[in-house]
């Protein structure tokens, strides 16, 4: 089965390419399955639920988030009524929401998504290691598909976690950069691992982000108002081939497309 996973949609351009191009993705790549990371979905800054309505009707069937996934405070209502739309599990069990959901796929196949977030360089949450053991302590035996979005800022802490997670789950793949990284391997275990997805949105700024402010920004340290970047847009996704009577990845690959303008 293949297992389509977009890498972070960033604000109205990165919607626009998703709703372009994702039904022909599906067709021509025989996709079975298809999750999104939406953290920055709405301008930029989390995402509400008429947004995350409007991504499941495309036929995302599952989303993933991290540390923005807070910013529209809508999102603490929605959370509990959208068991699809995940937020990182390690956050506090004072928050909505759960980090794993269980579904089927529409090839049959029964499958798991955890969303875990890294601590290096970002907010101190619950260890993702102890709380990934405890995710896959949820998940029944014969679910065998399990994917993993790692919302991390540090290449090690991602690395590690893929390690950690080798021969336990199909895929491990990093979110949170924007950048994509060219590391994708099946790992010996049968994890399919990737440090960062990248990003669905316009390449034309900083991260999603319109450049001017930002470079302002780095110069002078103030706080700047962030607009999303236009033009130059890109969809960056990878695709997971997995056994699904066993969970193994037998295969991984970098997917992009760009919008011609
Ligand atoms: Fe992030």
């Amino acid at each position: 089965m293949n297992i389509l996973f977009i890498g972070d949609v960033f604000a109205s351009p990165g919607r626009r390419i998703v709703a372009n191009h994702l039904h022909q993705i599906v067709t021509e790549e025989r996709i079975d399955l298809i999750v999104a990371n939406v953290e920055n979905a709405a301008g930029g800054f989390g995402v509400t639920a008429a947004i995350a309505d409007e991504l499941f009707s495309l036929g995302v069937e599952v989303m993933t988030t991290g540390n923005h996934v807070w910013d529209k405070t809508e999102i603490h209502e929605y959370l509990p009524r959208q068991p699809r739309l995940l937020r990182p599990a390690n956050y506090s069990p004072l928050l909505a929401g759960s980090g794993l959901y269980l579904g089927k796929a529409r090839n049959g196949a029964e499958y798991a998504v955890m969303n875990l977030q890294g601590r290096t360089f970002m907010a101190t949450l619950d260890d993702p290691f102890r709380k990934v053991e405890e995710l896959l302590a949820q998940i029944p035996d014969r679910i065998k598909v399990r994917f993993v979005d790692f919302h991390a800022e540090a290449t090690s802490e991602k690395v590690a976690f893929g390690w950690y997670l080798d021969g336990r789950v199909t895929a491990v793949i990093g979110t949170h950069t924007h950048i994509p990284t060219a590391d994708e391997r099946v790992l010996p275990g049968g994890t399919a691992y990737q440090t960062d997805c990248g990003m669905t949105g316009s390449y034309a700024g900083v991260i999603g982000v319109e450049k001017a402010p930002v470079i302002r920004k780095f110069q002078t340290a103030l706080p700047v108002r962030m607009e999303p970047a236009k033009g130059m847009v890109e969809l960056h996704a990878t695709i997971i081939t997995a056994d699904p009577e066993t969970g193994k990845a037998v295969g991984i690959r970098r997917y992009a497309l760009e919008e011609l303008a």
